[in-house]
């Protein structure tokens, strides 16, 4: 099977590739990724000479460079990832989420509409439970739940999977969808909330934190979103959509002062250092108050669950960033500089 990965060298999208690359040796692996801010080859430095994968630099918003790719290739599956990722930088730059988000998944499903072979395989698109809106204080998200989309981040995805379901009832294209929650884990953009709060309980700097700390995420191990995708890729039904989620909800504060207590432990500081950094700073406009997911759908038709809880997986995070300090220092040099001054400056 030739299949056509995108966004595979950012967050989620690397340990997509790596899963399906070592899992699957007889599977053909193209990664498509156009190495934004967030896209980096350093997260595949394990699979790069593995004969069954394949690198290609490229933007799924060029139309021309994606007719002539699929064209060439004659993908089986897609497996699309690829998007602007951060909600924060979808209020500054909500264009930008459209051209990567909406034209870009119309580009590849064009693609594959005219290129695909359709009876071999189907085209399975990554999106997020945000497109649900925000939860009170009860209830979970399912997969019947309306789309009620608050950011242009999440707005973005929502109309990305309408277009995915679109084709499917008119073109009769096989699709899957899948809406995970929060995903935290090793080789995370130090943007998003956890690793960059690792970041900065390292290196002495305030911890940001957003209105007063009540927001409520559900948080998944990223390892167990790739095994998730692996599992709806290969068991899950066509036009069908699958809920991923941590039965794992945390309010935004405890989180941070669970993980300052471990990182005082892990860079041997005094008990309470870390927490010292926490700084309440400006909310986030739109800042949509919970999320919380419900996976029985794909638990009990799958047969799927999270292989680690949240003390473990948090564990396995936190030691991952304190080994790999070289990673760290390379993501965050340059223009990662300039994008935190701009963001935190004036909160
Ligand atoms: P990420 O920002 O870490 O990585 C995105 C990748 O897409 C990067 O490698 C980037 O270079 C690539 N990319 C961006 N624009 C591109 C373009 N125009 N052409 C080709 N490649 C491009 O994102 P992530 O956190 O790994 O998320 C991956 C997918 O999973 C996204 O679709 C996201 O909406 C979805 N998702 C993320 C989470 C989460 O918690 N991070 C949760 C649920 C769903
Ligand atoms: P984030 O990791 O950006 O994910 P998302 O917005 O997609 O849920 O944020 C997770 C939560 O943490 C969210 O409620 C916003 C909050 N947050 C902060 O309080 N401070 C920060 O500096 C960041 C990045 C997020």
């Amino acid at each position: 099977m030739k299949i056509l990965v995108t966004g595979g060298a950012g967050f989620i999208g690397s340990h997509v590739v790596r899963r399906m690359v070592n899992t699957y040796p007889d599977y053909t692996i193209h990664n498509l990724d156009k190495l934004t801010y967030a896209g980096n080859l350093e997260n595949l430095v394990d699979v790069e000479s593995k004969m069954n994968y394949t690198f290609i630099k490229g933007d799924i918003v060029d139309q021309g460079f994606i007719t002539n790719l699929f064209e060439k290739e004659k993908y089986d599956a897609v497996i699309h990832l690829a998007a602007e990722s951060h909600v924060d930088r979808s209020i500054t730059n909500p264009l930008e989420f459209v051209r990567t988000n909406v034209i870009g998944t119309l580009n590849l499903l064009e693609g594959y509409r005219h290129h695909g072979n359709k009876d071999r395989g189907h085209f399975y698109h990554i999106s997020t439970d945000e497109v649900y809106g925000e939860l009170g204080e009860t209830g979970k998200f399912l997969e019947t739940t309306s789309y009620d989309p608050n950011s242009p981040y999440s707005a973005s995805k929502a109309s990305s999977d309408h277009f995915v379901r679109a084709y499917g009832a008119t073109y009769k294209m096989p699709y899957k969808i899948s809406n995970c929650s929060n995903n935290y884990g090793s080789h995370q953009f130090p943007e998003k909330l956890i690793p960059l709060f690792i970041n900065n309980i390292k290196n002495n700097l305030p911890l940001p934190v957003y209105g007063k700390g009540e927001n409520v995420r559900d948080w998944l191990w990223v390892n167990d979103h790739a095994s998730a995708i692996d599992t709806i890729f290969h068991n899950g039904a066509i036009g069908e959509t699958y809920n991923i989620g941590g039965n794992n909800e945390w309010k935004n504060i405890d989180l941070i002062k669970h993980l300052c207590k471990l990182m005082d432990v892990k860079l041997g500081r005094e008990k309470g250092d870390s927490a010292k950094l926490i700084t309440y700073v400006t909310d986030r406009a739109g800042h949509d108050f919970r999320y919380a997911i419900d996976s029985s759908k794909l638990m009990n038709e799958l047969g799927w669950e999270p292989s680690v809880n949240f003390e473990q997986g948090l564990e396995k995070t936190v030691t991952w960033y304190l080994q790999n300090e070289k990673w760290l220092n390379n993501v965050t040099s340059g223009a990662y500089k300039e994008y935190y001054t701009k963001q935190y400056a004036e909160r």
